[in-house]
């Protein structure tokens, strides 16, 4: 029996296309994996631990080597709280609404949170940096309101897509399958329907394979 985790980033929810497309890749993933655990994460309703103060003063002390002090110790457990629940996954799926041509704020609180030294990276000077999330497959479904393809001419404005790529690449996924859903904001009523379509069926055939 595996386990997927299902990040899901817009507020939007019943409106949400990235949720209704990541919606549909659950159904299927459900039907075809009906023994798998699916454990869901709704970062608009999941209490993330600030990182400030003795957060960042724990995180520096595991860069230097160092003991953690008895106020580092309590600020860095609900880091690894959330830390544990990422890495217990097999599966990753992530739903992602573009903001200002990046991640909403509660994706990348998230990532700061997940992104730590000896927990989802490591670090040796013969070896340089190496990601300790490895050997598990992201699908990621990204909504946008414009269209970032690279016939458009606007592919340097995506800081989305990249940014996925790069920090997940840093903590060790090489399996991530991207399903663009856009231009949402710009299509005709009836070319966005036609859109979401296709992105449900796409989803649908990678659930089923993921
Ligand atoms: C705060 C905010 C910022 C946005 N910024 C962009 C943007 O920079 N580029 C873009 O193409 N669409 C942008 N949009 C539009 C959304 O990406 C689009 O509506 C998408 O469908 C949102 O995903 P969702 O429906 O899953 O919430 C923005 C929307 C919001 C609410």
């Amino acid at each position: 029996m595996a386990k997927l985790l299902y990040v899901e980033a817009s507020p939007r929810k019943d409106r949400s296309v990235s949720i209704e497309v990541a919606g549909a890749f659950l159904d299927a993933y459900r039907q075809e994996h009906p023994s798998d655990e699916v454990d869901t994460i709704d970062l608009w309703n999941y209490q993330l631990p600030e990182f400030n103060g003795e957060t960042i003063n724990a995180k520096y002390a595991i860069l230097m080597s160092k003991m953690h002090t008895a106020e580092q110790i309590q600020a860095w457990k609900p880091v690894e709280e959330v830390i544990a629940r990422f890495t217990a996954a097999d599966k990753y799926l992530f739903s992602i609404p573009m903001w200002n041509f990046g991640l909403p704020y509660r994706l990348k609180h998230y990532l700061d949170i997940l992104v730590q030294p000896g927990y989802t990276f490591g670090y040796t000077p013969m070896e340089g940096y190496k990601g300790l999330v490895t050997g598990k497959p992201a699908a990621i479904v990204y909504a946008r309101g414009g269209a970032y393809g690279a016939e458009t001419g606007a592919q340097g404005y995506d800081f989305q897509m990249p940014y996925m790529n790069h920090i997940l690449g840093f903590i060790g996924f090489t399996d991530i399958r991207p399903i663009v859903v856009e231009p949402m904001l710009m299509a005709e009523v009836h070319d966005k329907a036609r859109i979401i379509k296709s992105a449900i069926t796409e989803a649908k055939a990678l659930a089923r394979t993921f």
